[in-house]
């Protein structure tokens, strides 16, 4: 085989690093991960920690502003943010060109690149006003979304967002309220809902957010960067992989079926995964899966909910963590594993489990997106290749094909 590079004198080395397990894209102060020994770090604070004792919109403030902030900033916050939840009424137009089969990350794609159509004046990544502003937007406006997303493939009419009520509270009342009844937020589910939020606000450079960054390294606007990012998390092997665990474990059904399970994920011919296991980053317990696993045995109790799926999904952690297969290639449960069990005991359908993943990660995106921006450093992202195709060749007219 002849090196193409060598033919035109090209001698420069690189490295080839396919998923970049190896390279660093940007310097980062927002989350650390230590994968080997189970760490996670926001801004410092452990996750667990932040879990227990803080708030979506404090840990929002933290990853964006850098410091907790105190009563003061922390009610100045929320009031802004409380006052961008609405969205544009044109805007809800917009979901009527949707089939109502539609994927709720279907219209989430479409809609939140859309808010760049009717937010102008905060598209100049270049001015820090327009930027915060459109952060801003992108945090309050997406409960929103995401509510509006549901009600449309149910058919029920959007309801508008309530103020008064927390940025989860009021989430939860857009959901699954309905007009003509009255609609109390359970504290129990608020505060799960708050928490799971809080679990996937951040991750460091995870594909997702990669994908907001290297779009925006562009220059892009912000709107188009998170719709972006909401595409990537679609897939199975990132944010789709809850939906795809609560599959799994409902068609286990029962534990007596866990062996065969497992013994087709070691089946290096059968290309089944136990999803939500396993992750590119943990080779130890995800810190966010024990939360999840605490949060699941709080929300079944209060909704009084015997899931036999909550006991598959025990059986099956234990009976893996106890396995040759995945002790020797470190799988352990990751965040995924557990929230669908959780979500599904709400009352939220599959299709909406990414959704909530998004509107969460979104918090994370914005933080990462201006950092980036504000990086003297940053450059427009263009990874190398490693070209292993045809050779130099003169062309063939196609008549002497
Ligand atoms: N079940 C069975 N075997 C697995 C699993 C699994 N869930 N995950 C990894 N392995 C095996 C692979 O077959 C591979 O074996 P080999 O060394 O014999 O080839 C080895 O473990 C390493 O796996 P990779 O795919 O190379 O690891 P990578 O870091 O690229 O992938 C990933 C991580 C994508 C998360 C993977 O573990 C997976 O597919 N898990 C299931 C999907 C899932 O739960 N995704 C959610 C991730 S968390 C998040 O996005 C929030």
């Amino acid at each position: 085989v002849v090196d193409i590079r060598k033919l035109y004198g090209n001698t420069g080395a690189f490295t080839y690093d396919p998923g970049f397990t190896s390279t660093a894209s940007c310097e980062s102060k927002i989350t650390y991960i230590d994968g080997d020994q189970g760490v996670l770090l926001h801004r410092g604070y452990p996750i667990d920690q932040l879990a227990e004792k803080s708030s979506f919109m404090e840990v929002a403030y933290l990853l964006m502003r850098g410091e907790l902030p105190n009563p003061n900033e922390y009610d100045e916050f929320v009031r802004t943010i409380t006052r961008h939840t609405m969205i544009h009424e044109q805007l809800a137009m917009f979901y009527r060109g949707f089939r109502r089969d539609a994927h709720p990350m279907a219209i989430m794609c479409g809609v939140v690149g859309a808010l760049s159509a009717f937010y102008h004046d905060s598209t100049d990544i270049n001015d820090p006003v327009q930027r915060r502003i459109a952060s801003h937007r992108l945090i309050a406006k997406m409960p929103t979304i995401a509510a509006m997303a549901y009600k449309y493939s149910v058919g029920q009419p959007f309801l508008y967002p309530d103020n008064s009520l927390s940025y989860t509270g009021n989430f939860l009342r857009m959901t699954f309220g309905v007009p003509a009844e009255p609609y109390e937020v359970d504290p129990v589910i608020e505060k799960a809902m708050d928490k799971i939020f809080i679990l996937h606000a951040d991750h460091e450079q995870n594909a997702s957010t990669s994908t907001v960054r290297l779009a925006g390294s562009s220059g892009a606007n912000p709107f188009a960067c998170i719709a972006a990012g909401i595409a990537c998390l679609w897939g199975p092997a990132h944010g789709g992989a809850n939906e795809a665990a609560l599959e799994m474990l409902r068609e286990i059904g029962t534990p007596d079926k866990i062996p065969e399970y497992i013994k087709r994920a070691k089946d290096k011919d059968d290309p089944f995964r136990l999803m939500g296991f396993g992750h590119r980053v943990y080779k130890n317990y995800d810190p966010r899966a024990k939360v999840m696993q605490k949060t699941a045995n709080e929300v079944l109790a209060k909704l009084g909910v015997t899931d036999p799926v909550f006991d598959v999904a025990r059986e099956l952690e234990h009976l893996a963590l106890n396995d040759e297969y995945f002790i020797e290639k470190k799988l352990y449960p990751n965040v995924d594993f557990y929230s669908g069990v959780i979500l599904s005991a709400i009352g939220f359908p599959t299709s909406m489990f990414t959704v909530l993943f998004a509107l969460a990660r979104t918090v994370g995106w914005v933080a990462q997106w201006n950092e980036m921006i504000e990086d003297p450093a940053q450059k427009i992202g263009r990874p190398r290749q490693l070209y292993t195709g045809a050779t130099a060749r003169d062309y063939v007219e196609i008549t002497n094909r």
